[in-house]
Formats: structure tokens, C-alpha cells, sequence
């Protein structure tokens, strides 16, 4: 059971959006505390490392706990920090506390050693498969500690806002529950791994244009409703580590915000781990007193604070000596959580890429997002291909930057084509991209000598990027569909594109940056040898005239420093909703070569958990994948902004032809919640809500409503003594907003309350008939009526031995 009002984790002090007059004059929302003045001195919340941990921490000197806080140089890899590009911890070796390495990034090892390229989190957020993101994280963790790395700078779980981000490709999507699911499962696969893994950058780093001077500016409902979702499923998941991020937060600078980092996410999100900086962006080293845990910074570029002032700040006590200990028990806490501090941990696993190429492989299959086909897809073997673009011979494997993975292995798509195509095919290949008008027609030439032309087109990325390809780009594509009515267009580009030319082409297959075994994938998608079942984790634009920010600088890419969250609830595709504009391509939208049909929809409520049921069925003639999806409308007893619809379930299948599958999708209680403002706290929106069901965002051809509602009974015990005897009191508590029948069990004896209505408290004391009473609990069964039908849950609530000693 989970009451109406909660808080998530610990409870916070609280938060309020209040309005502030900013530089440019318009009124914006800030995040502050309801009691402002507490806001700075909120300081770190408390921390109980392990027995074993505070050990270690009073045995360690000032120098080795300062150790902890600063990065040094990584002896096996010595462009780490210099470069960049990871960290180094020495440990303490006297204490059998091993040293401590990291890497980036969201899609591979980033080292100067051949490693796997994985497929971007674009594309991991495509295949819709949380238990795939899980084993992917394992494997990737897994190659992590046999490169003796210990912590992985991934996965990012902050939400794609617009699509030009530059670093979009490292994010999941656009939707806070798929980035969730996602996220969770990549997180527990890395740490299960013995492998700490990193949630990023914290938070609303969701630009590159101006990233280091910006504020992005929320509101408290939409900062918890949005972004800050995928960030909690990691830390539930057991993320060891969070990275705040370069970009200020209504104002403050993330990596300086006590309301962010100690507030949020260490009280309210109840984040065990350790906070670090990202790169060069620690400010002060009174960062550490706003959270902050560890700095990471670029020698000889950026001036480092803890490195460099912490000692003397410890001497005079602009920094406690607490807030130093606290932060080594918390790095310490994530190097225990993963066995890093068990001596026998030290074996790590062998090397394997091709367990890595396998996976790699697995992910781009499964997120491989076919656009359009209209019927020239699958290809068979034979025919005469020619093959179009730079991307067809010098294959485009990972991002760049911090994203960027050494894997030189990768084959290239031309070979993988014409592998496939078999031995009566003919395979040609006009790699350069067209810059002249001569060579434009010769592309069209051979275009229309081939039976197929494949073009391979790719966007460029690190800035905030153009949403439209190159012109070239577009020049080709056009020239080669003119000249071949079986042109297919392979996009390699890690987020959203427009397609001008889409008319115009027979398929369109987004294999995004698809890791080193990503041509194999391509082929094996092309050729049909896997059936398509990727789904788009973010809306595509028809043009960047045509998204929720068009026109709206203050909006995106900001005005005077500040970029404002106007949107609110609104994220992704349900900003395209709110402002009836038709994408190009839906957020959820996929095809596959075969077909599916959805009918028989009902949502119904049990207990804490709403199950929505379709049946499925293969209309096609082949086996594939499918992807329901269960969007919620808004709930009839909320007035704070809600979404048209929301995402609140999915789940992917696979179905034999002509077969068909009841498919139950369970929907956490959480997606039904709001974030209240007021009580700074999630509430349920109850009462009759809509529901749909269907294959995208954008295609929800069934129905169904119900009433959500919510058992929600507290309960308190004690025991007292009255004329030599114990007496038990239970309290029972209805937070619902439904009467609710109330049984409370005891050792001693029972009491059944009927109709218990909301918002009152029922107790009991019960004679024990005894002078002493041993630890126990009553058991509280609450029965009630949920959209008609009779729902049964228990709780138990402990109580101390009396007397307690
Ligand atoms: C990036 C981080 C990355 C770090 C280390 C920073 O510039 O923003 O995502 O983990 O560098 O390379």
C-alpha cells in the first residue's frame, strides 16, 4: 500500500516554485525551499555508512581522504583526467582499499584499447526492452571490470527535450517512464556487474548550445514529473554514483546547488551513492557543503576548487571535517555495494569483445526502427544493389567525445550487403557524397542501372545540430530515388531527422549509430532475417518550423542565459499533442514485415497496481516483435497540469504468425501521480480516467476507462501497561479516497471496522494478558471496492517488545 501524499524516499524539505523577476525582466519559475532561508542552509543530510566503512574512514589520514575527492592520474591510462576522459582514485592500500578507475561513457569503454562499441541509448531506448537494457548492462559492466574499470560514466538518464541536442543520442528518449525502465534496468545490469554505474548529468543538461552558462528554468511539478523520474529509477536501482551536470538549475549552478544535490537527491530521492562533478564544473569548494562529493576536473585546463582549496577550507571550517567524512563514506558505500571492498572481488572476468559484438548486435536488431517500407522491404537475395554514402564503406559505429569508443573491428555495411545479397548479386558502391552536378547525375546513373539502391546518410552531432540533413545529403537522396523507385535511405544519425525526400523513397530504416556489429544488423533487418521491432524513443519533426518550440527562443536555445521549461508536463510528444501538430513520426513508432491487429482492451484495478489486458494477434505471415503501449488521460480531480496522454505502460512480445496473446501490461500506481506544489509531495489523481491502446503515440485505435483509486491505510501500534497487564493499541488510518472495510488482526485478538471512511481513524486496544509482551505485528487487512470488484490487501505493523528491555 502506498498513501495518497507521499514524498518519495525521505521526506523533503519541501520545495515551492516561486516567481522571481529575472535579468531579462520576465517572470520565471525558481525552485527554492517553502522556507527560502533554509534553502542554503539545508546542508548534507545525514549518512550511516556500514560498520566496516566508518571503520576504514577512522583509520584513513587527511591526505588519503582528500584522495577520495580528487582525481589523479590513472597510471595505466595517462591521458585520463588530462584528457578528459576518465578518472583515477589511488585507494589506500594500507587498508586494503584498491584504486579505483573510470570511464566513459553512455555506449562503450572509452580507452585506449579496443573495446565494444555499443549502440547509442537512442537506440537501446528503441528496442523498448528493459530486460535487454538489463543484460546490456551486465555485459557492458562486465567488459568495464575486465578493463579494470570500476565505475562507468553511464548510462545518461536525463530526457531528450528538443531535438537538436547534441548529446541526444545519449539519452534514451523523450518519455520519462520508457527513459525510466530503461535506466533502471541498465543501471542494476552494470552494478550487478561489480561495476558502479553513474546516472547523468543532474540535471536538465538537456542542450549543448551555451551549456556552461544557461539556467534551465522549471517549474517543481514538471523538474519531478519529467526529468527527475529517470534519475530516481536509477537511484532505486542502485546507482552508485550521479553526476551533476555543466548547466545552472533555476538559477544556481547544479554542481553548487544545495537544493539539487543535497535536498533532492540525496534526501528526497534518498540517493545513497556519491555525487561527482562533471568535468571542470566543480565552483567552489563550498560545493561540497551543497553536496557535492568529488571533484573531476581537466588538469591545466580548469582551475580545480577541492584539489586545490579543500585542505584550507577544512583548516578554516568553510568546509567540516563531517562534510569531508561524509563523502569518503559514501564513495567507500558504493565500493562496498559492488564488492570492491571484498578482498576475493579482486579476480575480474576475461576480456571478451565477442560476447560484447554479440550483444552490440542483439541491441541494434532489436532497436533497428523501420520508417517506411512501402513493400520493397525485405530485400532477397540477388539483384544488382548499389549502395550510396560515406557511411556504406566507412561504417558509423558510436559518437564522439565522451560517447566516442575505439572499435576497429567494425565491418562496413557494403560488406555486410553484399555477404548477404549472395552469390548472384551484383553489389556496387558510389561512396562519396555528390558535390557537384556531374557527379550528382552520375549517382542517379547508377542509381537506375541497380535493381535496389541503398543510401547511407548521417547527421553530425557534438553541438546542438541541425535537424535537417546536409543539403548534399538531401541533394543524393533525392537524384537517387528519382532514378530508382526501390531506393531505401539507412539513416545513421543518433536523434531525430527531417526527411524532405520521404515521398519519395520506397523504405526507410533509422539504424541510428548502431556499435560495431551494426552492419551486420543492418543487413540482418534489410534482408528480414530479423523482423523489425524497434520503436522511436523521441518524436520526429517534420521540420524545425514544426515542433512544440518553433519560434519560442526563450523556450529553446534561450534568452539572456535562461532557458525557459514553458512546456511544464508537457515533454516529447505530448508537447506535439498540446499544440495539435502532426510529426513526421510518432514517439513509439515502428514497423515490422509483418502486421498486428489489437482488440479486447480492459483496465482494471487490483490493489495498488492497474492491469491493462489486449489481445494482440499476428495478421502477417511472418513471426516479429510488437510493442503495445497504454497511454492515461487526465485525471477528473486534478488542476494542476496534466497530459493529454501519457505513456504509463508497455511491453514487447513476439508473436508466431496468424498467432494471438492476451497481453497484460501491469501499470505502477506512480503513473496515475501528480506532483502537488502545495504539499510538495506525489498525490493520486483518482476518478475515471481514459485509457488508450495501440502500436505508437499517435496510433491508439482502442479504448477503455477506469476508476483508479487507492487503499491507502497507515497504521500505528504501542504498548502500554494498565493494572500490571500490556494492553496493544493499533491505529488504522483511511488515506483513501474510498470507504474501505478494516480488519485488524492481533496476537492478543481481532477487530473488523466496516465502511471506514476516508480520512478517518480507527484504534483498538487489546489485552495482552500479559505483564510483558514480546516484538510483534497486527496485521491490517483492508477490503474494499475498486471498479466493482472486491479488493483484499494486508499490511503489518510492527511493534517493540514492551518493556523494551
Ligand atoms: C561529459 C561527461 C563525461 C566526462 C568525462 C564531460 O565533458 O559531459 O558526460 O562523462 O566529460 O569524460
Amino acid at each position: 500500500m502506498s498513501s495518497t501524499t507521499r514524498p518519495r524516499g525521505r521526506t523533503l524539505n519541501a520545495l515551492v516554485v516561486a516567481a522571481v523577476l529575472a535579468a531579462t525582466g520576465a517572470l520565471v519559475p525558481t525552485l527554492a525551499t517553502a522556507d527560502p532561508s533554509a534553502a542554503a542552509t539545508a546542508g548534507r543530510p545525514a549518512f550511516t555508512p556500514s560498520a566496516r566503512v566508518s571503520g576504514l574512514i577512522n583509520q584513513m589520514t587527511l591526505d588519503e581522504k582528500l584522495s577520495f575527492v580528487t582525481p589523479s592520474k590513472d597510471p595505466l591510462n595517462p591521458g585520463a583526467v588530462t584528457s578528459g576522459s576518465a578518472a583515477y582514485l589511488p585507494g589506500v592500500p594500507r587498508l586494503a582499499i584498491p584504486p579505483m578507475r573510470y570511464t566513459d561513457g553512455s555506449a562503450g569503454l572509452r580507452l585506449p584499447i579496443d573495446a565494444t562499441a555499443y549502440p547509442v541509448s537512442t537506440m537501446v531506448g528503441s528496442t523498448f526492452d528493459p530486460d535487454l537494457a538489463q543484460t546490456f548492462g551486465s555485459t557492458y559492466g562486465t567488459e568495464a571490470r575486465a578493463a579494470n574499470q570500476d565505475v562507468l560514466l553511464a548510462p545518461m538518464v536525463s530526457l531528450i527535450r528538443v531535438p537538436q541536442g547534441g548529446r541526444n543520442y545519449e539519452a534514451f528518449g523523450e518519455d520519462p517512464l520508457l527513459v525510466s525502465r530503461m535506466a533502471a534496468g541498465e543501471v542494476s545490469g552494470i552494478q550487478d556487474a561489480g561495476v558502479i554505474a553513474t546516472i547523468k548529468h543532474f540535471a536538465l543538461n538537456n542542450q549543448e548550445t551555451n551549456k556552461g552558462n544557461v539556467s534551465a528554468n522549471i517549474s517543481e511539478q514538471a523538474f519531478h514529473e519529467t526529468e527527475l523520474e529517470g534519475f530516481a529509477a536509477g537511484v532505486k536501482a542502485g546507482a552508485g554514483a550521479a553526476m551533476c551536470a555543466y548547466n545552472k538549475v533555476n538559477g544556481v549552478y547544479s554542481c553548487s546547488s544545495d537544493e539539487l544535490l543535497n535536498q533532492i537527491l540525496k534526501t528526497q530521492l534518498d540517493f545513497q551513492g556519491y555525487i561527482m562533478s562533471d568535468w571542470g564544473v566543480t565552483r567552489a569548494v563550498t560545493d561540497m557543503n551543497a553536496g557535492l562529493d568529488q571533484e573531476m576536473y581537466w588538469v591545466g585546463i580548469q582551475a580545480a576548487k577541492f584539489t586545490t582549496g579543500l585542505r584550507t577550507a577544512l583548516t578554516d571550517g568553510t568546509v567540516p571535517m563531517s562534510a569531508l567524512n561524509d563523502s569518503v563514506g559514501r564513495i567507500l558505500t558504493s565500493m562496498e555495494a559492488v564488492g570492491l571492498l571484498d578482498g576475493a572481488a579482486a579476480t575480474r572476468p576475461t576480456f571478451d569483445l565477442a560476447t560484447g559484438a554479440a550483444m552490440a548486435q542483439k541491441i541494434a536488431e532489436e532497436g533497428g526502427v523501420l520508417l517506411k517500407n512501402n513493400g520493397a522491404l525485405p530485400l532477397t537475395a540477388g539483384h544488382t544493389i548499389s549502395v550510396f554514402g560515406p557511411g556504406s564503406v566507412t561504417p558509423k559505429v558510436s559518437g564522439v567525445l565522451s560517447a566516442e569508443v575505439k572499435s576497429p573491428n567494425a565491418k562496413s555495411p557494403l560488406q555486410a550487403i553484399t555477404e548477404r545479397a549472395g552469390a548472384g548479386a551484383t553489389v556496387t558502391s558510389v561512396p562519396a557524397i555528390p558535390t557537384t552536378p556531374t557527379a550528382l547525375q552520375a549517382a542517379g546513373t547508377a542509381a537506375a542501372a541497380s535493381d535496389i539502391a541503398i543510401v547511407f546518410v548521417a547527421d553530425t552531432i557534438s553541438t546542438d545540430r541541425a535537424i535537417s540533413l546536409t543539403t548534399q545529403q538531401n541533394d543524393l537522396i533525392n537524384t537517387v530515388a528519382t532514378a530508382n523507385p526501390n531506393t531505401i535511405v539507412v539513416l545513421n544519425a543518433g536523434s531525430a531527422v527531417t526527411m524532405p525526400w520521404l515521398d519519395k523513397v520506397a523504405g526507410v530504416l533509422d539504424m541510428y549509430y548502431p556499435g560495431v556489429n551494426g552492419a551486420q544488423a543492418t543487413a540482418a533487418l534489410l534482408y528480414g532475417d530479423v523482423n523489425p521491432s524497434g520503436k522511436l524513443s523521441q518524436t520526429f519533426p517534420v521540420s524545425d518550423t514544426q515542433t512544440p518550440f518553433a519560434g519560442n527562443t526563450a523556450m529553446y536555445p534561450g534568452v539572456g542565459n535562461v532557458v525557459d521549461y514553458s512546456e511544464g508536463v508537457n515533454v516529447g510528444y505530448r508537447g506535439y499533442q498540446a499544440k495539435n501538430i502532426t510529426p513526421l513520426f510518432p514517439f513509439g513508432y515502428g514497423l515490422s514485415y509483418t502486421s498486428f491487429s489489437y482488440s479486447a482492451p480492459t483496465v482494471v484495478q487490483h490493489g495498488d497496481t492497474v492491469t491493462a489486458k489486449v489481445t494482440v494477434t499476428n495478421t502477417g505471415t511472418r513471426a516479429g516483435k510488437e510493442v503495445p503501449q497504454v497511454y492515461a488521460g487526465a485525471s477528473p480531480t486534478v488542476t494542476a497540469q496534466q497530459a493529454q496522454r501519457k505513456l504509463v505502460g508497455f511491453d514487447k512480445i513476439e508473436l508466431a504468425a496468424g498467432e494471438s496473446k492476451v497481453v497484460e501490461i501491469p501499470l505502477d500506481m506512480h503513473q496515475f501521480e501528480y506532483w502537488d506544489s502545495t504539499s510538495h509531495s506525489w498525490k493520486l489523481g483518482t476518478g475515471v480516467r481514459q485509457f488508450w491502446i495501440g502500436s505508437s503515440s499517435a496510433n491508439l485505435p482502442l479504448t477503455a476507462s477506469a476508476d483508479v483509486s487507492h487503499f491507502d491505510v497507515s497504521a500505528t501500534t504501542t504498548v502500554k501497561p494498565l493494572a500490571g497487564k500490556a494492553y496493544l493499541s493499533v491505529a488504522a488510518t483511511n488515506n483513501a479516497t474510498t470507504s474501505v472495510d478494516i480488519v485488524i488482526t492481533t496476537a492478543y485478538g481481532n477487530k473488523t471496522f466496516t465502511a471506514v471512511e476516508p480520512g478517518t481513524t480507527v484504534s483498538v486496544s487489546i489485552n495482552s494478558k500479559l505483564a510483558t509482551v514480546p516484538a510483534g505485528s497486527a496485521s491490517v487487512a483492508v477490503t474494499g471496492k475498486v471498479n466493482g470488484a472486491s479488493l483484499t490487501e494486508t499490511k503489518s505493523a510492527p511493534y517493540a517488545a514492551y518493556p523494551t528491555s
